[in-house]
């Protein structure tokens, strides 16, 4: 049970009533607050299709709720809304059945999914960016909001490590370490043996790597056949491999943590390598893939480009990966849906990959193949967001960077006066990357949106901070004043009222959330009931009120802290006890 859908039943039953069967009510929460609480639009569509007057219609429909003491006003509005204002005793009766539930009145109207969710996607040999700032995120927070949703939810990196940059790599430390064992061809295995190289080094071996390629053919050759060597099996190469991929897990991994960015699987480009061959194969074989100026293509459909399985050098590309994936994941896992998270550059790829996909047969018609484009992060000159220095910033570097921000505001006593050092250590980081999440997840995820340090971390406005700053205030007052002493509420005051209402939208919120893989609704809505809270805390006075006042109001509280909590856990934001 939930308010929406308590409304939606007695708007049927009047429109049942009035003579109309099987309409759409149409209802949701008002869009002028002001004037109602809930609106009915069903009437517009109803006349339309029957050739009515539509306020006549709305104005039959309203004379039947009317009669209902659910409603305080019923009016007919513009060109035939219905308008509802609910009694405040109507309102306040369903507080502790629907808010204190587990998901505070939310139900799921159709069956629950099995979802593969793919994001993250860190490269190895490559630097962690800004870019995968995002996919993590709102990757994350998608898998978060399903969850709550009630699917069962995957979330998989899709770790690229495998191709021609993993040959590169391996070149470029066999120059700068050639006495390494793996080289050897009696060589049998790197027990005991430590690396002389960091991460550092790996990534710094990539891009010079990929440079001394261009040039010199010798060493082109050098990095095609080590690539070969290692897809083939060849021990040392793998042994070598293995370790600069476990140093790129370990540093990728430690970054999700830290954003709270959680992942179920680790899977890699390189787990269907066998997987991969044996599809080539069949897609040759089958007439699928075409050969084309000594290329292996599947064409498409219309004028899209064809999708090229692998090059003219024999290499398998990006896009038979991501088939190989797929397969592997609708064996693995039997999905109903799944989704990717990369910035929009790479719609052509997924387009080619899901056509591809539907049409061999890899993934059956029935399973939806979702592409969650993201847009790209600028500077305030608006062109992707570059350090001082003209870098590209790495996302290591952002975190530490609003970590320190946010610590340099405890040390001027904005925030976090009353902490100790170690607890200001902790809140700091929880604060930081709160605000460099919450900046992230609040716009629109198709948008491209400005890097703005300070406005981020600011405790006022629509920042991480801000929230925070409010749910600590919730759960601290709740610890001072102590627990209601039954669950009943009234309402004395229009901000509680205001507060009461939002907390009933709470389900609309997160189906759209839901059905249009939005984070930032569930941002939004958050940011509203923290304001929300902020104008009933300051009008509303808990400590000096009566006995009944007090306890009423410490149960919208605890039910304010609730709903905040749940949304704070769909996006990833952790929510200190102190700051
Ligand atoms: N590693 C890729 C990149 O950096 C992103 C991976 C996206 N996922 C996928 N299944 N292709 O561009």
């Amino acid at each position: 049970m939930n308010l929406l859908s308590v409304i939606n039943e007695k708007v049927g039953a009047a429109f049942k009533t009035a003579g109309y069967q099987d309409a759409q009510t149409l209802v949701r929460a008002a869009d002028r607050p002001d004037l109602a609480d809930y609106q009915a639009n069903g009437a517009l569509a109803l006349a339309k299709s029957q050739h009515q007057n539509p306020r006549e219609v709305a104005e039959k429909i309203a004379e039947e709720l009317k009669k209902d003491s659910f409603f305080s006003e019923v009016s007919v509005a513009g060109p035939g809304f219905i308008n509802m204002k609910i009694k405040d005793e109507e309102l306040t009766k369903l507080a502790a059945p629907i808010l204190t539930q587990e998901k505070a009145g939310y139900e799921r109207v159709d069956k629950p999914r099995t979802v593969v969710l793919d994001y993250c996607g860190p490269n190895v040999g490559k630097v962690m960016h800004v870019g995968h700032l995002r996919s993590g995120n709102i990757g994350d927070a998608v898998r978060r909001i399903m969850t709550f949703a009630g699917d069962k939810t995957i979330g998989d990196a899709h770790l690229g490590d495998w191709g021609r940059p993993m040959g590169l790599v391996l070149t470029e430390l066999q120059k700068r370490w050639p006495d390494m064992p793996y080289f050897k061809a009696d060589y049998k295995d790197d027990k005991g043996y430590q690396v002389p190289f960091t991460l550092a080094d790996v990534i710094e071996a990539y891009p010079v790597a990929s440079a001394k390629a261009k040039e010199d053919e010798a060493y082109m050759e050098q990095a095609k056949n080590y690539t070969r060597e290692l897809q083939e099996g060849n021990k040392g190469l793998r042994d070598l491999w293995k370790k600069f991929v476990d140093l790129t897990k370990a540093d990728t991994q430690d970054l999700m943590q830290q954003l709270n960015v959680h992942l179920d699987l680790w899977w890699g480009e390189s787990t269907v390598n066998d997987r991969c061959n044996e599809m080539i194969e069949r897609l040759k074989k089958s007439g699928v893939a075409e050969l084309d100026d000594g290329a292996w293509i599947i064409r498409q459909e219309g004028d899209t480009p064809p999708l090229i399985l692998v090059n003219s050098a024999g290499a398998s590309m990006y896009a038979a990966t991501d088939l190989a994936t797929l397969e592997a994941r609708m064996e693995e896992f039997k999905p109903d849906v799944v989704l990717y998270f990369t910035d929009a550059r790479q719609s052509l790829h997924f387009a080619q990959v899901f056509a591809t996909a539907k049409k061999t047969g890899i993934v059956p018609e029935n399973v939806k193949l979702e592409y969650q484009p993201f847009g790209s992060v600028n500077g305030a000159d608006n062109k992707p967001y570059k350090t001082r220095d003209g870098g590209v910033p790495t996302l290591r570097f952002l975190i530490d960077s609003a970590v320190q921000k946010a610590r340099a505001k405890m040390e001027s006593g904005e925030i976090g006066r009353d902490l100790t050092d170690a607890e200001k250590d902790e809140i700091s980081h929880t604060v930081g990357v709160a605000a460099l999440k919450f900046m992230d997840l609040m716009n629109d995820k198709v948008k491209n949106y400005i890097f703005d340090e300070d406005r981020m971390l600011a405790t006022e406005g629509k920042t991480g901070p801000y929230l925070l700053y409010a749910m600590v205030r919730m759960k601290s007052v709740l610890e001072k004043l102590g627990k209601p002493k039954d669950d009943t509420l009234t309402i004395t005051n229009p901000a509680e009222r205001k507060l009461l209402l939002n907390l009933y939208t709470f389900p609309e919120n997160v189906q759209i959330a839901y059905d249009n893989r939005a984070p930032h609704v569930i941002a939004d809505y958050l940011y509203k009931l923290c304001q929300d809270f902020n104008l009933f805390y300051h009008d509303c006075s808990i400590k000096d009120a009566d006995e009944s006042t007090k306890n009423s109001r410490l149960n919208l509280l605890a039910y304010t802290l609730k709903v905040a909590l749940l949304c704070a856990d769909m996006l990833g934001l952790k929510v200190p006890n102190k700051m």
